[in-house]
């Protein structure tokens, strides 16, 4: 048996029976290039899903504009990318030698970033003649559940990031069903443009979490985050639980308001307990969604993915919902290639030279 059984064998001709999971059974490693926003990211994990290197170079030069300019965001991948492959192999003591299978997210994410991290990928994988998995960014953030100590399936899976939010029913390593979703603004993107409101950098998550340290979460009454869900039913036949979908406009939006009403002397010496409000009524809608889907899918663990489950309130709240709680190292919430590279473990890569021919997804081009 080939140590990349069951990863070879999408080439035309003898396509086998589809599996639902197939999983990594190789001795060797996996390098995995992540790209989809402004972290150039590349790591190296084993067939155990041990982290051997998890190399992320955070592009700084965003802050001055408020948000990722994906224009730059790509260029600045194509100047890292080389040497953070390189550290990561480095850090891992290997070399492209011992590299059995390359991963790369696909997608969704700014087009151009993600290009450039698929063509490294694809370029780094024909050289050696190993297979590639295109791995999808938000499968990526449940398989980092399953680096180090794996947190098996059937369990709920919340995914809070800058780009969405969903519940998601994770029956398999390789495939979820999503529950409930954001029908509009992320919760990162809320802290990010709360943030923003209150004169704070980006990525305003963390910087918005340091400073409702010092406030009263109590002070402010800022509106529910939940969306009025009808219930429609799902990609496979499911019925969707009904209510289980989240807005986060109207927060935002009474973020604005208030701040509007107050002196700017006021907002100054009010700025830790807004944000403190603030970051409660994200964090209470997460909360509630997710215990409703608990009760409702009659699921009694859950596990947490996306930059917004490094958020300690969030960690904090999610302890007290009472299901068997999940939740990866703050390093592995935030984007990084070893969720990618966790991910591609369990699912169908393609031989050499099929992968050439394949091209990235933006967010939004395929649905959930
Ligand atoms: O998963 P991620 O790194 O990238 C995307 O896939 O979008 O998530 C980034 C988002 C940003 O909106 C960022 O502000 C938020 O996660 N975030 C946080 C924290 N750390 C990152 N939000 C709240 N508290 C944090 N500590
Ligand atoms: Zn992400």
């Amino acid at each position: 048996m080939s140590a990349l059984d069951g990863f070879g064998s999408v080439g035309s001709g003898s396509a086998p029976p589809a599996r639902r999971s197939v999983r990594f059974r190789g001795q060797g490693l996996v390098l995995a290039i992540e790209t989809s926003c402004d972290d150039t990211c590349a790591s190296v994990v084993d067939g155990d899903g041990v982290i051997r290197s998890n190399v992320i170079s955070s592009q700084h030069v965003h802050d001055r504009f408020g948000g990722v300019v994906p224009e730059i965001a790509a260029r600045h991948h194509l100047q890292l990318m080389n040497v953070v492959v390189s550290e990561a192999l480095a850090e891992a003591r290997t070399s492209l030698d011992e590299i059995e299978l390359v991963a790369v997210t696909q997608g969704p994410g700014l087009i151009g970033a993600l290009l450039v991290g698929l063509c490294a990928a694809k370029a780094i994988a024909a050289g050696r003649r190993v297979p590639l998995a295109p791995v999808d960014h938000l499968q990526g953030h449940v398989s980092a559940n399953f680096l180090s100590e794996s947190f098996e399936p059937p369990f709920l899976c919340l995914i809070a990031s800058g780009g969405h939010t969903l519940l998601a029913e994770v029956e398999e390593h390789d495939r979820f069903n999503v529950v409930g979703r954001c029908i509009d603004d992320a919760a990162g993107e809320a802290f990010d443009k709360g943030a923003r409101m209150l004169g704070l950098g980006y990525p305003g998550g963390p910087a918005l979490e340091r400073l409702a340290a010092e406030g009263d979460p109590c002070a402010f009454e800022f509106p529910g985050a939940n969306a009025k869900g009808r219930g429609r039913r799902g990609g496979r036949g499911r019925a969707y639980a009904q209510g289980l979908d989240f807005s986060f406009a109207g927060v935002k939006t009474a973020l604005l308001y208030r701040l509007q009403q107050m002196s700017e002397a006021d907002a100054a010496a009010q700025a830790a307990n807004l944000a403190a409000s603030y970051q409660h009524a994200i964090v209470e809608s997460l909360a509630d969604r997710a215990e409703r889907a608990l009760e409702r899918l009659k699921v009694d663990r859950l596990a947490l993915g996306g930059g917004v489950a490094a958020n300690g309130a969030l960690r904090r709240r999610m302890e007290q919902i009472g299901a068997r709680l999940h939740v990866p190292a703050r390093e592995l919430c935030t984007d990084n290639a070893a969720m990618i590279g966790s991910a591609a473990r369990f699912q169908r890569a393609l031989p050499y030279p099929r992968y050439l021919a394949l091209d990235a997804y933006a967010t939004g081009q395929r649905a959930l």
